[in-house]
């Protein structure tokens, strides 16, 4: 049995109360699900910046109303510390995803997502600290190895950040093991490389590569690769965040007061993403025939990211469930029946 396998497990036979913050968007609302799934009490806080009511809906409608009614939400903004000591009131385990995600968003509006990602972030720690919380894990980012050209990514070698977004996130990290030191504060920060799958917004300027180019494809638009297409990703699907998540929140103190890669130590271009994606697209009866159209590269961009996850697997006791092409099947009929 996996170690996620045995703390489900122990999950189901004695639940806890659990803080998602951004838990409207893509990733708490995956959060959300399979807590819910475990039994769990969960409370819910977003400001729905950028998630969507929708998506609250659909974990509703794959729940039982039983689990649905250990469901609080909250509609607050992080930015503000009396909602965030409010909302951190006799939870066990804090789960902080609420941020302001994209580079290109960042560098359009630096101020708007330093409020919510450096301010917001430093409220539910505090928050978080005074309430005496069991764990606080937190969204960090792949983009905090910035400039750093070593290929596979270890955790310790970082470079310089390529963009407020990056800063931000770095920032996180700082401010989290400064807590450690100071108060003796026990958090978790989770580096995710590109995560995708089910409920990932396809929508606006500021849309994740592989919901944007799917929806394309489906509907016959165009799509386009910033720069030669060799740009290459460690893409991560959404399961394997969930089960990060899960081994962090409760994971032993030895392991805590760190950073962890979450992906699975590959590495994908966009070149082949591309054909990835309308292969998958045409073995599902959707046929896809156009070729992807090339432009400039987009600032702010790192070339090429790819993870190391031995210190997750032998820390936390990850092993991933999901590489790229297993998640784009896994996640296909959500995106049959949501992005047409
Ligand atoms: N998706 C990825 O590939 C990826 C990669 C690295 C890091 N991350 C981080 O993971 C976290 C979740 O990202 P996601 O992909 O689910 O994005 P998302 O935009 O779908 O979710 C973020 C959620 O935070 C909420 N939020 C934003 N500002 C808020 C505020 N001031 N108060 C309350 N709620 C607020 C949004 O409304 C949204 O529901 C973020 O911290 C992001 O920076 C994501």
């Amino acid at each position: 049995m996996t170690r996620y396998e045995q703390i489900k497990q122990e999950l189901l036979n004695s639940p806890k109360t659990w803080l998602i913050t951004g838990v409207a968007g893509f990733i708490g609302s995956n959060l959300l699900e399979q807590l819910l799934k475990l039994n769990q009490t969960v409370i819910g806080l977003d400001n729905f910046a950028t998630g969507r009511q929708h998506n609250l809906d659909e974990v509703q409608s794959l729940v039982t109303s039983e689990q649905w009614m250990r469901f609080s939400f909250i509609n607050g903004d992080i930015r503000d510390y009396a909602i965030c000591e409010a909302v951190v009131n006799g939870v066990d385990y804090v789960l902080h995803q609420a941020a302001l995600g994209s580079v290109p968003r960042s560098i359009a509006d630096p101020i708007t997502t330093n409020a919510a990602n450096i301010t917001g972030f430093l409220n539910m720690l505090q928050a978080a600290k005074e309430a005496e919380v069991k764990s606080f894990t937190y969204a960090a980012s792949s983009s905090t190895y910035g400039d750093h050209p070593a290929l596979p990514k270890v955790e310790q070698n970082i470079g310089n950040p390529l963009s407020p977004y990056a800063v931000t996130k770095y920032v996180n990290e700082l401010y989290a093991s400064v807590y450690a030191r100071t108060y003796g504060f026990e958090t978790i920060g989770l580096r995710y490389f590109n995560v995708f799958g089910r409920r990932q917004d396809p929508n606006g300027a500021y849309a994740a590569v592989i919901p944007k180019w799917t929806s394309s494809m489906i509907k016959g638009e165009d799509v386009f690769i910033n720069g030669d297409g060799e740009t290459s990703r460690d893409f991560c699907y959404i399961d394997n965040v969930v089960q990060m998540n899960i081994l962090a929140a409760t994971a032993a103190s030895e392991a805590k007061n760190e950073v962890y890669n979450v992906a699975v130590g590959d590495r994908t271009t966009l070149n082949d993403l591309y054909f990835a994606i309308k292969d998958s697209l045409n073995a599902n009866g959707i046929n896809v025939n156009q070729n992807p159209n090339y432009r400039d590269f987009r600032a702010g961009d790192v070339r090429h990211s790819q993870a190391d996850v031995s210190k997750a697997v032998t820390r936390l006791g990850y092993q991933y469930t999901h590489k790229i092409l297993e998640g784009i099947s896994e996640a296909m009929p959500w995106y049959k029946e949501f992005l047409a």
